[in-house]
């Protein structure tokens, strides 16, 4: 058995992939197009493991779709791939609506054929989870209830939007074709191999070259975080027991200013890593022009995952965040490349460069 991941060589989309070949036996086959935020480093720890076939390649592109789900018949299909920076799709919407909208559209059209094809047994196991954020929900004032999943959508930003507009399109497909469909909508991850464009990255890395701290606004905007690999056990037990055409969402209950996620960052560096001048990093904050229509408040209501499907974190926010930093740390190298676009070249040194974008490789 195999299932196809979208965007597996991301942030979220990596862990995934380590966590589930860590967990079970079953293959996966791993279709990332690699853009800038696409690091095959990320799984360098698989080199050599057969059960992880990386292909690269757009989920807008539907003729290459067809043969892969022709060729490995995977029995589910998890949707990772997506433009996710909030400032990048302030900058320029347009990668945004094509990979968030058209290439889930896409996407969904190209498994709804193969599923169509199924014999009956396989076509009333398949599944295909796509995985959405809590910002399709809108901005909270301080006093309002945390998001439940019947909250109506209201997103603010172009990423938001587009996230909002494919989670309509999963919706859709399961109404109208019966598609058998699960949709998560979690709160801002933290962890190992996130992009450091992201605020706790972001944060760790410039503390340690002596870079300003941006802080947008006040600081005092409020998200709700969690920590990668509890989002990646919530997908596996919403992929396992997840009730066709149901949204689940899936967060931390750490509601936390920016500005308290940044000091915690700068307490655990000045303990984990002093400057070397003995002062502490949260002298290199720096307040910063705010994020145009910056939503103030984000909060998830997690319980009905928690009641219908018994999931719950492991890490509280102090444990998550401890080993954030510590990996970091540890992983100079990972964020040399990643500053110097050194790991863009992965895939050629890697892999030989075959010029073919939609080369299958193997991770032997
Ligand atoms: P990311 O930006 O780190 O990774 C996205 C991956 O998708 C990259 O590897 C990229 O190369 C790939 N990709 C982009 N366009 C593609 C295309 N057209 N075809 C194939 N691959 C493509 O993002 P992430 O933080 O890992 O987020 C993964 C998913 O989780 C996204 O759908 C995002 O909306 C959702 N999400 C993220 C968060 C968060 O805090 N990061 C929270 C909730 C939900
Ligand atoms: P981010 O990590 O970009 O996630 P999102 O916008 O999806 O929530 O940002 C998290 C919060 O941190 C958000 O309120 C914006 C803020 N932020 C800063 O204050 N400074 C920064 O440099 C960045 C990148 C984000």
């Amino acid at each position: 058995m195999t299932i196809l991941v979208t965007g597996g060589a991301g942030f979220i989309g990596s862990n995934f992939v380590l966590d589930w070949l860590a967990d079970s036996g079953e293959s996966v086959v791993n279709l990332d197009k690699l853009t800038y935020a696409g690091n095959l480093q990320n799984l360098a720890s698989l080199t050599g493991d057969t059960r992880h076939v990386f292909v690269q390649g757009d989920i807008g592109d539907g003729v290459l779709l067809e043969s892969l789900l022709a060729q490995h018949k995977p029995r589910a299909v998890v949707n990772f791939a997506a433009e996710s920076h909030v400032d990048r799709s302030i900058l320029g919407p347009g990668e945004f609506i094509q990979t968030n909208i058209v290439g889930t559209f896409n996407l969904l059209e190209a498994v709804r054929a193969y599923w169509g094809g199924l014999d009956a047994d396989a076509k009333s196991a398949f599944r295909f989870l796509h995985v959405s954020t809590d910002e399709v929900y809108g901005s909270l004032s301080k006093t309002d209830p945390a998001f439940s999943e019947t909250n109506r959508y209201e997103p603010n930003s172009p990423y938001s939007a587009s996230k909002a507009a494919s989670d309509h399109l999963v919706r859709a497909y399961h109404h109208t074709y019966g598609l058998p469909v699960l949709t998560t909508n979690c709160s801002n991850n933290y962890g190992p191999f996130h992009f450091p464009e992201k605020l706790i990255p972001l944060i760790i890395v410039n503390a340690q070259a002596g870079k300003p701290l941006p802080v947008y606004g006040d600081g005092q905007q409020i998200r709700d975080w969690l920590y990668v690999k509890d989002h990646c056990s919530a997908i596996r037990r919403v992929l396992e027991a997840g009730g066709l055409g149901e949204t689940y969402n899936v967060g931390g209950w750490n509601e936390k200013p920016n500005l308290e996620i940044v000091h915690t960052v700068c307490a655990l560096l000045d303990e984990l890593r002093p400057r070397a001048d003995g002062r502490p990093y949260k002298e290199q904050i720096t307040y910063v022009t705010d994020r145009p229509g910056h939503d103030r408040r984000y909060a998830i209501d997690a319980s009905r995952i928690e009641r219908e499907l018994g999931w719950t974190p492991a890490e509280t926010f102090d444990t998550g965040i401890r080993k954030t930093v510590q990996w970091y740390l540890d992983n100079p190298d990972w964020v040399a490349n990643v500053q110097s676009g050194g790991y863009r070249d992965w895939v050629s040194k890697q892999y030989g460069d075959s010029g073919d974008n939609t080369a299958e490789v193997a991770s032997a």
